[in-house]
């Protein structure tokens, strides 16, 4: 196992993930934004270089890293070759099983070595599946006018509130401390009212997923979803982040809209693997 470090490398290796999407979305979003300046933290983990067969990226150990923090802890994994990936995972200390982590990857093998892993190291995995939708040209999406009154804009500090008590995976103190981070370090839209309170918006994470699209219940169905995607996805495009997110397979009315706005749905399904020691 190695820790890759050196930029030329890391460069190098975007451009070979680059090649292999859609499969590789998640490790491309994670490698992109380690190499544009890393403000989380991350790093990657090959089986060998330059010939390698199995990627992953994780957060690097920190002394206040913490090991409950399922938030924080965010893997994300491709393989070309299934063995390579398994005894990556199985053989040496490239993840922390004693941490409650999730790990995002589009190969079954992924889920079936995470199954492998949670019986030999005795730890709980929950694996929920979800599409993923990829827009490889978000400046085709579709255009709407916003009313004249709003404005579209960025979150800041004093909106996370309001972000942790919507969000479906949200509601406790470390949730909140992770849409903060995220809000501070990565690409996020909103639209404020006139009277400057955020009524609609999205943000991205570590491996360049957009996350928490949201439209408070009063201001549904005017479309605002739609300008927040545009403004947001061109934004991680110019950035040169894959443009993509997942949803859960019943949102119907999200996919929806996905496809209204042109985003395509990956044939495989995303393996949210979340492993937990207790
Ligand atoms: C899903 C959600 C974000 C949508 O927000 P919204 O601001 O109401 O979305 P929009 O108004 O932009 O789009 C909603 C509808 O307008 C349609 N639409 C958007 N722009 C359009 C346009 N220019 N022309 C025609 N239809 C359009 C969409 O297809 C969709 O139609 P449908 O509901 O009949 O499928 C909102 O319902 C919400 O916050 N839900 C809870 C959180 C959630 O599920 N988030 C997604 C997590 S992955």
């Amino acid at each position: 196992m190695l820790i890759l470090s050196c930029a030329s490398k890391l460069q190098l290796l975007e451009t070979l993930l680059k090649r292999n999407l859609p499969q590789t979305v998640a490790v491309y979003g994670a490698v992109v934004n380690i190499n544009r300046g890393n403000p989380v933290g991350h790093e990657v983990i090959v089986d060998s270089w330059p010939d390698c067969k199995a990627v992953l990226t994780r957060p690097r150990t920190e002394a206040d890293t913490d090991n409950t923090d399922l938030y924080k802890n965010i893997y994300a994994a491709f393989y070309w070759d299934l063995d390579v990936y398994r005894r990556l995972l199985l053989d040496t200390d490239a993840v922390n099983w004693k941490q409650t982590f999730r790990l995002y990857g589009y190969q079954n093998g992924i889920y079936d070595v995470s199954k492998d892993a949670a019986a030999t190291k005795k730890i709980h995995l929950t694996a929920t599946p979800h599409f993923t939708y990829l827009n490889p040209n978000p400046d085709k999406m579709p255009q709407r006018q916003l009313d004249p009154s709003f404005t579209i804009s960025t979150l800041k500090s004093s909106h996370v509130d309001i972000l942790n008590e919507t969000w479906h995976h949200g509601g406790n103190e470390q949730s909140r401390r992770y849409l903060d981070n995220m809000v501070k370090c990565f690409p996020n839209i909103c639209i404020l009212d006139s009277n400057g309170h955020p009524i609609s918006w999205g943000i991205t994470d570590p491996i360049g997923a957009q996350i928490h699209g949201y439209t408070l219940p009063s201001h549904r169905q005017r479309g605002y979803l739609a300008i927040v995607l545009r403004a947001l996805s061109m934004k991680s495009h110019v950035a040169g982040c894959p443009v993509y997110g997942h949803t859960a397979m019943n949102n119907v009315q999200m996919q929806r809209l996905l496809e209204y706005m042109g985003f395509q749905r990956l044939s495989e399904l995303c393996h949210l693997c979340i492993h937990s020691s207790v």
